[in-house]
C-alpha cells in the first residue's frame, strides 16, 4: 500500500544533548529522582556529536526532524544570552538543511532554566512575558532558518507530572496548581503563536507554521455499562486534554481552564501536532491499564486505534493538516517496535484523516526523564558507555518504508 505520510523522527534537547546545564532536570537528577540513577549530563552527548547523528539520519533517508532548543543553554541567566550556544544551534540547523532535512523546532520541551524555575516558572502568570521574551529571542536568532515551530511540548504532561503527581520537577502535588500551570501554558502558546507569526512576517518570511504538541490518550471506562465509570472517563479526558485542546487551538477557555491574560477567540494552530502513545482504562476516579491488553516495557497499553480517535478529536476542534509529532514505544529489545509502528501507521492511512507527517519518538534511545537510560524508545540503539550508535531492526524497517514510499506487512520480516 502507498504510504502518503512523510516519515520523520523526533527528539528533545535535554534527552539527547548532555552537558552540565543549569536546568531543572539536572537539579531533579541531583536530588535523586531518576530511577536508574543516570544523569542527563551524559545522555547521547549530542551537543558534541550532532554531525554524526544528522549524518546517520540522512543516511537512513530521514528528511523531517523535530527537535528542541535548550532554553538554559541559550539563556543561562535571566537576560544573559550565550552567543556560542546560538551559533552552535545555527550550525546544526544549517547542517541538517544542507542534508535536505526539514526542521520542526520545539521551543519548550519540559526543561526550564533554574533561574526561571526559581521565579515560579509556569505556575506564576507574571512569568508569561519572561517566556515570551525567550520566544522572541529564538525567532530573532533562528527565524531566518526555520519555518515550522512547536511552541510548547505537552503542557498537560508537564503540569500533571510536575504539579499533581509530583513525578517531574518541581515535585508538587496540587490539582489546583496543575490546572493553573496548564492554563498559563495555554496562554503562553497563544501569545507565542501570534508573536512568531508577527516576527517572521516583519522579517519578510513566508510559510510560517506554528502549533503546540498535544499529548492525548484514549480514556475508556472499565465497563461501558456503568454510568459512573463512563462519567469519570469523560471527566478525566476533559480535565487532562479536552479543555486544553479547545484553549490552545481556539483561544476559548472553559472551566477548569482560566485565562490569565486577554485572549480573543481565534485560530491558533497551523497544523495539529499530536503525541500519542496509549490508552488508559478508567475505574471510578483511578485509571490504569486494561486487564490482559498488550503492553510495552513500561506497562503502557498498545492501542493503535487510539491514534485515530485522538487525531479526530483535534481535527473536529480545528480542521488543519495533522502531524503526529510523537509516536513510539518503550521496547528495550526491539522485538515489537516495528509492528507497533506498522499498526499505528496503518490505522492512520486507513482513517482518511489528512495526516501529512509522522515523527517517530525517537531517533536514538535517550534520557527518558524519570526512567533515565533504562527505557529505550529509539530506532537507533545507544551504547551510553561507548556512545556507539547502531541501527535497530525497527530502524531498518523505517528506512525501507521511507525508501519505497510503501507500507507492507512483508517489510516487518526484514533480514538484519
Ligand atoms: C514526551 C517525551 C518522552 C515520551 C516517552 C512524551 O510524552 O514528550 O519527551 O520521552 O513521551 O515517555
Amino acid at each position: 500500500m502507498n504510504l502518503p505520510i512523510k516519515l520523520g523522527v523526533a527528539s528533545a534537547s535535554a534527552q539527547i544533548e548532555g552537558g552540565n546545564l543549569k536546568h531543572n532536570w539536572n537539579d531533579w537528577h541531583i536530588k535523586g529522582h531518576i530511577k536508574d540513577g543516570s544523569n542527563p549530563t551524559r545522555a547521547c552527548d549530542h551537543w558534541n556529536r550532532w554531525r554524526e547523528d544528522i549524518d546517520l539520519m540522512a543516511d537512513m533517508g530521514i528528511r523531517h526532524y523535530r527537535f528542541s532548543i535548550e532554553w538554559a543553554r541559550l539563556e543561562p541567566e535571566n537576560g544573559f544570552y550565550d552567543g556560542s550556544a546560538a551559533v552552535g544551534y545555527r550550525e546544526m540547523i544549517l547542517y541538517m538543511k544542507g542534508k535536505d532535512i526539514t526542521p520542526l523546532l520545539t521551543l519548550h520541551h519540559f526543561t526550564n532554566p533554574m533561574w526561571f524555575e526559581e521565579m515560579g516558572g509556569f505556575a506564576n502568570p507574571e512569568n508569561i512575558p519572561v517566556f515570551l521574551k525567550f520566544v522572541a529571542y529564538a525567532v530573532r536568532t533562528f527565524g531566518d532558518l526555520v519555518e515550522e515551530y512547536i511552541t510548547i511540548n505537552e503542557p498537560n504532561v508537564f503540569a500533571v507530572q510536575g504539579y499533581y503527581a509530583g513525578e517531574f520537577p518541581p515535585g508538587q502535588k496540587s490539582a489546583t496548581t496543575a490546572l493553573k500551570v496548564m492554563s498559563i501554558m495555554a496562554c503562553c502558546h497563544v501569545r507565542a503563536y501570534q508573536l512568531i507569526h508577527q516576527m517572521r512576517e516583519e522579517m519578510g518570511h513566508i510559510g510560517t507554521k506554528v502549533g503546540f504538541a498535544h499529548h492525548m490518550r484514549v480514556f475508556t471506562p472499565v465497563s461501558s455499562k456503568s454510568a459512573w465509570h463512563t462519567t469519570c472517563a469523560k471527566t478525566m479526558a476533559w480535565l487532562f486534554q479536552g479543555a486544553l485542546t479547545k484553549a490552545c487551538l481556539t483561544g476559548r477557555f472553559s472551566a477548569p481552564m482560566r485565562k490569565y491574560i486577554e485572549i480573543k477567540p481565534g485560530e491558533y494552530s497551523d497544523f495539529l501536532a499530536l503525541n500519542y502513545y496509549t490508552r488508559s482504562t478508567v475505574t471510578g476516579t483511578k485509571y490504569s491499564t486494561k486487564a490482559n491488553a498488550p503492553v510495552n516495557d513500561l506497562g503502557w497499553e498498545i492501542y493503535p486505534k487510539g491514534i485515530v480517535s485522538c487525531a479526530t478529536k483535534l481535527y473536529e476542534t480545528l480542521p488543519r493538516p495533522i502531524y503526529i509529532t510523537e509516536s513510539g514505544t518503550c521496547d528495550n529489545n526491539d522485538t515489537f517496535r516495528s509492528k507497533y509502528i506498522y499498526d499505528h501507521l496503518m490505522a492512520l492511512v486507513k482513517s482518511k484523516l489528512p495526516v501529512s507527517r509522522y515523527y517517530h519518538w525517537c531517533f536514538t534511545d535517550n534520557f527518558e526523564w524519570c526512567e533515565g537510560e533504562s527505557a529505550r524508545f529509539g530506532l537507533v540503539h545507544m551504547d551510553y558507555e561507548t556512545q556507539e550508535r547502531t541501527i535497530k531492526d525497527s530502524g531498518r524497517f523505517y528506512m525501507e518504508m521511507i525508501k519505497t514510499g510503501l507500507i507492507k506487512p512483508e517489510m516487518l520480516d526484514l533480514p538484519n
